[in-house]
């Protein structure tokens, strides 16, 4: 299939470029580099031996999206590119809305034009707010506590309606735990800009040394160990239930919405311990209050996307922390611009 990839050129995008393009795909990149770098999608051509087309385009202009639409017959797109970062969009909610409300609208206006009505739309794990019971099933309650959340439930409801209104759409929406780790090349990696909001490359960042010491927020969380416990999953595999969610995007297959998750929990401090093991040295952290807004406890049940698609996710937290470890220390500096 010839696939539209947004934000392809960023973490989980170019990721799954190289999973699409080793598994017979043709991929169109449609990125504004706002977050990424072209030199990921570079890499993607390295590891896989084959060639991608590039567009330097941006969502929030729908010239931009149709030129892409114009020049190439796509047949489904996986839908990536957006802004991500939880404080920034408690900050700046218009940019969240904007960037990601009425980037999508775009891209779904232009889709509907030249009668592209296959999407994958990468949601998140925070649609389900704090969850009541653990493992999360997918018809759990859903609730939001920041605009970058909020933006997520939106379009998952946008595209819901789209199929209402023609059946003719076919939406995929993947709700995403907590993605870590990188391809095990070492070549393309999770590169944030400035200091890192999540655990893992905080952690990864400390162990190379450009950071003194983890703050490990709370101890006091009603979990084994007092810290938070999340469902870490590997990047390549949450790649991968991308390319097994094509199957489900097939004349009448409406709406399908699966948790991509490993449906395993491990604390902070579990993977503070994981990490010193593969670095082999210690990890220096502090333990601080907790970080408004976070919650206890948060893994999938993921048996859905089993049971439907056949994805389930199959590498450990060992291989996920070596494959972190493998980027961060060969590419200090990430892709270095
Ligand atoms: P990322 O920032 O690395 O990738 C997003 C890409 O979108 C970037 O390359 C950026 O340049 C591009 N982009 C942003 N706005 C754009 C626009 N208007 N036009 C064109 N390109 C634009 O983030 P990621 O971690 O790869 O996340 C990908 C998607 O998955 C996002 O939608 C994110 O919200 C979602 N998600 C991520 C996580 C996570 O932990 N990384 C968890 C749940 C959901
Ligand atoms: C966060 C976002 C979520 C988003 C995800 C991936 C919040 C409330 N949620 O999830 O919407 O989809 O990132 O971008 O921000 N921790 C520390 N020290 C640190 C960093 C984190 O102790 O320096 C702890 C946190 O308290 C949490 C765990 O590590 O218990 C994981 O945190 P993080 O990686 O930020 O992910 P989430 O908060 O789960």
């Amino acid at each position: 299939m010839k696939i539209l990839v947004t934000g392809g050129a960023g973490y989980i995008g170019s990721h799954t470029c190289v999973e699409l393009l080793n598994q017979g795909h043709e991929v169109v990149v449609l990125d504004n580099l706002s977050n990424a770098s072209e030199i990921a999608l570079e890499r993607v051509k390295e590891i896989t031996g084959k060639d991608l087309t590039f567009y330097k385009k941006d969502l929030l202009n729908i010239e931009d999206i149709n030129d892409v639409f114009e020049n190439e017959t796509i047949e489904a797109v996986i839908h990536f590119a957006g802004l991500k970062a939880v404080g920034e969009s408690v900050a700046h909610p218009l940019w969240y809305y904007e960037n990601n409300i009425t980037g999508t609208l775009n891209l779904c206006k232009v889709m509907a034009k030249h009668d592209v009505k296959n999407i994958i739309f990468s949601s998140s794990a925070t649609v389900y707010g704090t969850p009541e019971v653990v493992p999360i099933v997918e018809d759990s309650p859903l609730s939001t506590t920041n605009p970058y959340g909020s933006t997520k439930l939106m379009l998952e409801q946008i595209l819901q309606d789209l199929h209402v209104a023609d059946e003719a759409w076919n939406v995929v929406i993947l709700r995403y735990f907590n993605p870590i780790g990188a391809h095990h090349s070492g070549i393309i990696g999770e590169d944030p800009k400035g200091i890192p909001n999540n655990l893992i490359p905080y952690i990864t960042q400390v162990a190379v040394g450009k950071l003194d010491e983890l703050t490990v927020f709370g101890d006091d969380y009603d979990t084994p160990d007092g810290s938070g416990v999340r469902d870490y999953i590997h990047v390549v595999d949450l790649a991968q239930g991308h390319v097994d969610a094509l199957k489900r995007l097939n004349p009448n297959d409406g709406v399908s919405i699966y948790n991509l998750g490993t449906g395993q929990g491990y604390s902070v401090l579990d993977m503070v311990e994981a990490f010193s093991e593969v670095v082999g040295k210690e990890i220096p952290y502090v333990i601080k209050e907790r970080r408004p807004g976070d919650i206890a406890t948060c893994y999938a049940q993921a048996d859905k996307a089993k049971r439907e698609i056949g994805w389930e996710a199959k590498k450990d937290l060992k291989t996920m922390c070596e494959d972190s470890w493998r980027w961060q220390s060969n590419n200090p500096n990430g892709y270095g611009e």
